[in-house]
């Protein structure tokens, strides 16, 4: 590592999303620019400690990299790292290794340490912060969760995925008359689901926070093959609560106190085919949102966030995260952003337009065109009839148990 000049540290940690090679690619070129080199830690904050282990950062290994996936420095969201900042839920991290940290960043004379992650990560970064340790934060996770930026990185390019895989389902569903099921990510919230099932054409869509029920998606199915729709695609966010209440998790992960989300695609696909007596499929998306390259979208936004990020460093910013705050590139403590979540808002714009749309949440009866009954009726009401909801609800519970 050069010594005579300037230097900053980055990693990457927590679960991978495309844009994080972007975000290093970004720091590495504007550092240079201002006279830093740049050292990468391996595997998230596990290089930064026992044993410490970093890449100095070129220009050859960092060309090429704006496009591909994952990171080339690792990640990990498990491991000895593992904190939380909530007053009530607060873990504190190991003094000795904070203390490690420390003594890493002093020995190799960084002028500050970019931690580029998800709310965990950051939570971790804040306590780095509390510590006397000078970081920064950038925003990372294709969930979207984060409430203090207005999109983070991954998301755009989860969500192109999931709209690739419900074009792909949409032929072969509507070609067997199926309804076809797709379980995609969102640990506590729906972004992904939502924003894939108004541009992929889901008919229903079920999400952390709308409580639904087997009953409205039913009868939204039905109206839609009175419709001469025989087939419904079903968006399903991982994180989507049953409807007597609970998650679907596989195995408990010890290390990072969470366990893995996953199932709910199963559970709704295999009632429907029970309810409806209609041949039904399933496809989990699972990590292929997070794997391949980035959306111009998010090189963009990645590309924006890291070449802030060092400027934050030049300045001597630290407990800060970088932040999109459309149009502009801005910055938050970063206690801010982990303490609050975003969540889709049920009262929405988002929610509305789908809903305008006829989308189905699963929590309301959800009729394919409210209207067209009136118009043949000729009541006139511009509402949706009664003798239709009524006709439904027989249907339904002729199909249901
Ligand atoms: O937080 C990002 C995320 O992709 C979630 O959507 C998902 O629940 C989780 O990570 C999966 O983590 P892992 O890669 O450990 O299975």
């Amino acid at each position: 590592m050069p010594s005579q000049r300037k230097c900053i540290g980055i990693l990457t940690a927590g679960g991978d999303c495309p844009g994080l090679n972007a975000v290093i690619r970004s720091v590495f070129r504007s550092a240079d620019q201002l006279g830093y080199s740049v050292v990468g830690f391996r595997k998230g904050f596990e290089g930064l400690y026992d044993p410490v282990s970093f890449i100095a950062l070129n220009r050859k290994n960092t060309a090429g990299i704006l496009n591909r996936g994952g990171t080339i420095l690792g990640s990990t969201n498990k491991g000895r790292f593992a904190a939380t900042v909530g007053v009530a839920d607060r873990i504190e991290l190991d003094a000795e290794l904070l203390h490690g940290v420390k003594h890493t960043v002093g020995q190799l004379g960084l002028s500050g340490l970019i931690c580029v992650g998800g709310d965990g990560s950051l939570a971790v970064a804040q306590q780095f912060h509390e510590y006397g340790i000078p970081v920064v934060g950038v925003p990372k996770t294709i969930d979207n969760d984060l409430s203090a930026t207005a999109y983070t990185f991954g998301f755009d390019s989860a969500v192109s995925c999931a709209t690739d895989a419900l074009d792909r389902m949409h032929t072969t569903a509507a070609s067997h008359d199926r309804i076809m099921v797709l379980e995609v990510m969102g640990r506590h919230t729906g972004w992904i689901a939502l924003s894939a099932a108004v541009a992929g054409g889901g008919g229903v869509v079920l999400i952390p926070e709308i409580p639904w029920d087997f009953d409205n998606i039913c009868l939204k199915i039905l109206d839609r093959e009175r419709n001469d729709k025989r087939f419904t695609l079903v968006v399903v966010a991982e994180g989507a609560e049953l409807p007597g209440g609970g998650l679907m998790t596989r195995e408990p992960n010890q290390q990072i106190g969470q366990s893995g989300l996953g199932g709910i695609g199963e559970v709704v696909a295999a009632e429907l085919e029970r309810r409806l007596k209609r041949e039904t499929r399933l496809v989990v998306l699972g990590h292929l949102q997070r794997g391949g390259p980035p959306t111009t979208f998010d090189r963009v936004l990645a590309t924006q966030l890291g070449a802030h990020a060092v400027r934050l460093v030049e300045e001597q910013r630290f407990g800060e995260m970088v932040c999109f705050r459309p149009p502009d590139i801005l910055s938050v403590p970063i206690i801010d952003a982990v303490n609050e979540l975003s969540r889709v808002q049920p009262g929405g714009a988002l929610v509305q337009s789908a809903r305008a749309l006829g989308i189905s949440f699963g929590d309301s009866p959800t009729l394919e065109s409210p209207f067209v009954g009136d118009r043949c009726n000729g009541n006139g009401n511009g509402r949706g009839s009664a003798h239709r909801g009524g006709e439904f609800s027989a249907e339904v519970a002729s199909a249901t148990p």
